[in-house]
């Protein structure tokens, strides 16, 4: 039998072996909601303020995923499912570096999500309903897709023609029509300090 000289070298570090080099736990705090719920936005501002902290960050968003690794994905219910699925296997790979990973996606069904946790394991999956209301978001209407699609234009707009699922368990649940993106950045940056405490 041939024995293994270098057993030390045949083996990647382990995620424990990052998190104590970074000082800190990967987690995918995974955000879903309506296009212009306002995902994107607190992630930018959790990012910049765990940054000040010394933690080390990633967001994943459409600004960033679906422009390179699934631009070939659309919205129907399967290009979803898939668009889905690679963010939390990519996700996975962040978290298990170490990385506090911010994932801003509509995802808008409790299967795409449960495939999400799935993927990513439930221990590591926290989930924040930015449950903004659709005439809010239509209101803010920040890149005109809510008008295009009241006019047909935009077909499977979820929120007008295509299906939202609310989550049935978030950890939090953020209305960004009540209240000022400070607070519902802190509540994340405190709900991310709590689990690594
Ligand atoms: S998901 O449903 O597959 O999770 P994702 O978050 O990646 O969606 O992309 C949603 C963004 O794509 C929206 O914020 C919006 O800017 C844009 N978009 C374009 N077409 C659609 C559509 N038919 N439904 C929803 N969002 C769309």
């Amino acid at each position: 039998m041939e024995t293994n000289i270098y057993p030390i070298y045949d083996r990647m570090m382990t995620r424990q072996d990052k998190e104590q080099l970074l000082h800190q736990r990967g987690v995918m705090i995974w955000f879903t909601g309506l296009s212009g719920s306002g995902k994107s936005t607190i992630a930018l501002g959790v990012e910049r303020e765990l940054h000040q902290r010394g933690l080390l960050c990633r967001i994943l968003d459409g600004d960033n995923i679906r422009s390179g690794i699934n631009a070939g994905l659309g919205f129907s219910a399967e290009d979803r499912r898939e668009n889905i699925r690679r963010i939390a296997e990519v996700g996975k790979l962040f978290v298990d570096t170490g990385i506090i990973t911010l994932a801003a996606f509509v995802s808008p069904t409790n299967e795409y999500r449960q495939l999400a946790r799935d993927i990513i394991g439930a221990e590591d999956f926290k989930e924040v309903y930015v449950s903004t209301p659709l005439e809010e978001c239509e209101r803010r209407d920040v890149k005109g897709l809510y008008a295009r699609a009241r006019r047909g234009e935009v077909k499977d707009f979820t929120g007008i023609s295509a299906p939202f699922e609310a989550p049935e368990h978030p950890v939090l649940d953020i209305d960004t029509s009540k209240q000022p993106l400070e607070k519902s950045v802190a509540q994340v940056v405190d709900l991310i300090v709590s689990l690594s405490e």
